[in-house]
């Protein structure tokens, strides 16, 4: 059958696979980034990723019809191009993306920003199927976005639309990797959680992880339920911006911290209602706030989508 290769690059990990027509992924890679080894090393590791999956889907019979890679930092789709990125991707900006991976691998690239691509397999594939507009945010190591607009990500002018993570929630706020300070990513991202553990003097133990500190919360554990509540809130002032600015008819969540599942959801619910204006508090009652349906795949398969959906 036929099927496309989807990357999705993280300031932590790549994660690719091979995905069929119908949107499931049918071999799976996941590497470090090690973005701390420059963009030209980037660059070779994304290079042997998709060498491998071609390798398997030959094996396997299946036909490639292109490679999908969903990128952190501005990507223009148009020029095929990484055009800015953060200090989390160290060497990356003006990364000519596209026209590298075609020339080492012989096929055709297409090129998005990381969190267009997950919102874009979620529209495919995932929780905001039976949605036209939603709003998608990925809390990872950064914070990403993306506007649904019609069942397809809104880019802008030159594809840098969707930059939820540096939209600024405190005025000479904490400063973030873009240079700038207060940005909504240094105080939702899970870099940001960790940050807000370090700060807080408990047991290092009992806190050493996000998932430890979760663990810890759920137990009962008082500086680490300070802890969540506070991430929670934090969560909830950028959310009710976006409600605010967008009126979606969902917010899909991304990112390992979705796993805690309603013990986050239910205080990022809570604490969205007690920010918005009246009116949309009322429609509120109605908008999900849902974790991806993807899990982490999201992004592999929306890296892809548009091979097949425009075809369909
Ligand atoms: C970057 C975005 C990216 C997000 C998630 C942010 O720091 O600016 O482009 O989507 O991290 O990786
Ligand atoms: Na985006
Ligand atoms: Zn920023």
């Amino acid at each position: 059958g036929e099927a496309a290769i989807g990357l999705d690059l993280g300031g932590t990990n790549i994660k690719a696979g091979l995905v069929a027509r119908d949107g499931t992924v049918i071999h799976r890679l996941s590497l470090p980034t090690e973005a701390h080894r420059g963009g030209e090393a980037l660059m070779d590791r994304l290079s042997e990723i998709v060498l491998a999956l071609r390798e398997h889907a030959m094996k396997h019979d299946w036909r490639i019809r292109g490679v999908g890679v969903g990128s952190a930092g501005q990507v223009s789709r148009e020029k095929g191009a990484v055009i800015g990125a953060t200090a989390n991707l160290p060497g990356w900006a003006g990364m000519e993306l596209a026209v590298r991976l075609e020339s080492r691998t012989g096929l055709p690239v297409a090129v998005d920003n990381d969190a267009n691509a997950m919102a874009f397999g979620e529209a495919w594939a995932g929780a905001g199927r039976e949605w036209r507009d939603f709003v998608c945010v990925t809390l990872g190591t950064g914070v990403g976005g993306c506007l649904i607009l019609d069942r397809e990500p809104y880019r802008g002018r030159d594809g840098f639309a969707g930059e939820f993570g540096h939209h600024v929630v405190e005025h000479g706020g904490i400063p973030c990797n873009c240079g700038r300070t207060g940005c909504w990513e240094q105080y939702a991202s899970v870099t940001a959680l960790m940050r807000m553990t370090r700060e807080i003097k408990g047991e290092a133990e009992l806190l050493a992880t996000p998932t430890k500190v979760f663990g810890s919360a759920r137990e009962g554990y008082g500086p680490a339920l300070t802890l969540v509540n506070e991430y929670a809130n934090y969560i909830a002032i950028g959310l009710a911006n976006l409600i605010h600015l967008f009126n979606p008819q969902g917010i899909v969540i991304g990112g390992a911290v979705t796993q805690q599942g309603d013990f986050l959801f239910d205080r990022v619910r809570g604490a969205v209602a007690g920010l918005l204006l009246p009116v949309y508090k009322d429609a509120a009652e109605e908008i999900p706030i849902v974790p991806a349906a993807l899990g982490n795949d999201g992004g592999v398969i929306g890296a892809v989508a548009g091979y097949f959906i425009k075809s369909d």
